[in-house]
């Protein structure tokens, strides 16, 4: 619950369908860890969802989806203000505010913004195209391309609101984020210092002393992404998740003693480390430096431990996605929240821009 002397802590997550593995680590996890200390701001991102393939059908579902799934997961609204991004129209009006402070140069040369333009135009990165000016002349030379929107450009000023609104300092979230939460502090500033006032704190990633994690996915290379198809769900139900497991990619084994781990095989170990024991590591550690290492073994093993994670998770999603008015409350009650901070924020910053009422 907002408590006035505790730091804030904000995140959120796309509501572009289940929520995966990479989620649960790179995000989730530490949202339930840090409910009891911080004042904690979990929301879903329906608006960025919008970014990449709008679906008017799918999208308050996936709203919903993800809301039960952060509940499912241990979050708790006496604790977390939980609330939905549209729900709160100061983000939209600030959104609009902010832009005004930021370059379409620096948003073009975001990596975010590369791979998924790239990917919407059917590019692949290349040595030709690799430089920001290649790149550049080549997203304008298909200006005209409307799956590449002013929306997906300006991502990175949506996110920073997001986060500047609500004045929050700490941002859990994966390594894959960290690009944005840089721009965020870099808005932050260029803002404060253009109208020589503290207006907005910078936030920064948030691990509890640990680093940033990048969770891979099982197809030997790449992190665990819904658009690489790669993802182990919360919802998978433990014979999906078995089978997926058992097909991950592999290698021939080690040839001989000491050998270095190859990328589908250090991705394994990654997991392994993220859901195992210290001592079920070490164990298969040793077995593939001594080359008595049996993949299959491996993986029934992280299958397993896997499944003792997302278990208890899977089992309450439906009960909760059942209860629609309890959804409704939950949400209500965290744009009620959000949206007094957000009023708050939003109308310092009109008056700092010399945005008068008659
Ligand atoms: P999204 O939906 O892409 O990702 C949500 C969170 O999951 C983390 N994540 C991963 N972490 C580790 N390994 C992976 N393979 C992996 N895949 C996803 C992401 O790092 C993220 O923490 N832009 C945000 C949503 C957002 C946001 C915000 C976050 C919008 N506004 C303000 C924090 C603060 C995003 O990436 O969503």
């Amino acid at each position: 619950m907002a408590e006035q002397n505790k730091e804030i802590v904000l995140s959120g997550i796309r509501a572009t369908g289940n929520l995966h593995l990479g989620n649960y680590y790179g995000a989730l996890r530490k949202f339930v860890a840090v409910q009891d200390d911080y004042d904690c701001n979990f929301f879903i991102a329906d608006l960025h969802a919008l970014t990449t393939n709008p679906d008017p059908a799918q999208l308050h579902a996936n709203v919903k989806s993800i809301l039960a799934e952060y509940l499912a997961a241990g979050l708790d609204p006496e604790k977390s203000t939980i609330f939905v991004q549209s729900d709160v129209p100061e983000i939209a009006e600030m959104y609009l505010l902010l832009n005004m402070h930021v370059g379409i140069g620096e948003l073009m040369r975001t990596t975010s913004f590369k791979d998924k333009a790239r990917k919407a135009l059917g590019i692949t990165p290349s040595a030709d195209n690799d430089s920001d000016e290649a790149f550049e002349k080549e997203i304008i030379g298909a200006a005209t391309n409307k799956r590449v929107n002013a929306g997906l450009l300006t991502y990175p000023t949506l996110m920073a609101v997001d986060i500047l609104i609500q004045k929050a300092t700490k941002v859990p979230v994966g390594k894959d984020q960290l690009q944005h939460l840089e721009l965020t502090r870099r808005f932050a500033r260029r803002f404060n210092s253009f109208y020589g006032v503290e207006l907005f704190p910078e936030p920064s990633d948030f691990n509890f002393g640990g680093a940033p994690v990048k969770v891979p996915g099982l197809d030997g290379s790449g992190k665990m992404g819904k658009s690489e198809g790669n993802c182990i769900y919360l919802i998978d139900d433990p014979k999906v998740l078995r089978k997926k497991v058992m097909r991950a990619v592999t290698d021939e084994g080690p040839q001989a003693p000491d050998s270095p781990l190859s990328e589908p095989i250090a991705n394994l170990f990654t997991l392994l480390e993220l859901t195992s024991t210290p001592e079920v590591v070490k164990h298969f550690r040793d077995a593939y430096a001594d080359c008595s290492i049996r993949y299959g073994d491996l993986k029934k093993q992280l299958a397993e431990d896997i499944l003792a994670v997302t278990t208890p998770i899977r089992e309450r999603i439906n009960d909760i996605l059942a209860d629609e008015a309890y959804l409704s409350r939950v949400v209500k009650m965290g744009a009620e929240r959000a949206r007094e901070r957000a009023a708050n924020t939003l109308s310092e910053m009109r008056h700092i821009m010399g945005i008068r009422k008659f």
